[in-house]
């Protein structure tokens, strides 16, 4: 599913956010990214979808060299992925359900059928309340769910996550994982970037570990990494 080859990200002047990293994602699988504030996770996943392009190297996703898309290629492949970003980015003038319906219209889902799909997902993210309201006047744990519920409303077959539940308390963290543990059951690969520690003891699934740019650790490969 994913595949990273020597790859490298530089951003200027010079500074190497991610250094030769090699990493093999197969399909169906549940992989955390785990590493310190500033490790280089945010960066993996804004490779993956293309909101950045690699310095160096050759990456695969879902059997695409992605380093060489052109802008239709590009929207071609997020169509495929469900996107959780770190900080939401929401449509502040849309009301929840249409925020996350419109995902599901602007690749072709008649507009009924959208709004059905999005009021399903946030009645099981716990928002069937709240789906009439504007991000503004959402607390930030309720924007997450919302944008999980953006994520998943195409039934992607890559799910990357950028610390989605680094807004939510405890039970509500575990309720989000739960969902994203269902998405992965039915087959969905899932990429989750996280420095909550405790979410890592707590699921007992795949950890890559960054640091300052540089695989150190992968729980599937003990002791091999830096070797490749
Ligand atoms: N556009 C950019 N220009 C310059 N430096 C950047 C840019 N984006 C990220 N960086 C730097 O790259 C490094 C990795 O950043 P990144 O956001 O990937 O870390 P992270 O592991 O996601 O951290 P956090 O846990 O705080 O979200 C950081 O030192 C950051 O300052
Ligand atoms: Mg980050």
């Amino acid at each position: 599913m994913i595949r990273l080859f020597h790859v490298s990200k530089i951003f200027p002047p010079n500074y190497p956010a991610l250094v030769d990293i090699h990493l093999q994602v197969e399909k169906g699988e549940f992989v955390f990214l785990s590493g310190p504030s500033g490790a280089g996770k945010t960066t993996l996943l804004n490779l993956l979808f293309r909101d950045e392009e690699a310095t160096e190297g050759q990456i695969i996703v879902n059997g695409r060299n992605i380093t060489r898309l052109n802008g239709a290629g590009v929207a071609e492949l997020r169509q495929e992925l469900g996107l959780v970003f770190q900080e939401f980015r929401l449509l502040p003038s849309l009301t929840a359900l249409e925020n996350v319906a419109l995902a599901a219209e602007v690749v072709g889902t008649p507009r009924r059928e959208s709004r059905r799909k999005a009021f399903t997902l946030l009645r099981e993210l716990g928002l069937k309340d709240r789906h009439d309201c504007k991000p503004p006047v959402l607390s930030g744990g309720e924007q997450q769910r919302v944008a999980i519920a953006r994520a998943l409303v195409n039934d992607p077959i890559l799910v990357l996550a950028d610390e989605p539940t680094g807004n939510l308390d405890a039970e509500m963290a575990e309720e989000t994982m739960r969902l994203l543990l269902r998405i992965h059951e039915q087959g969905t690969t899932v990429l989750i970037a996280t420095h909550d520690t405790g979410l890592l003891e707590r699921f007992s699934h795949r950890v890559v570990h960054l640091q300052r740019g540089r695989l150190t650790g992968d729980s599937k490969h003990p002791g091999e990494e830096g070797s490749a």
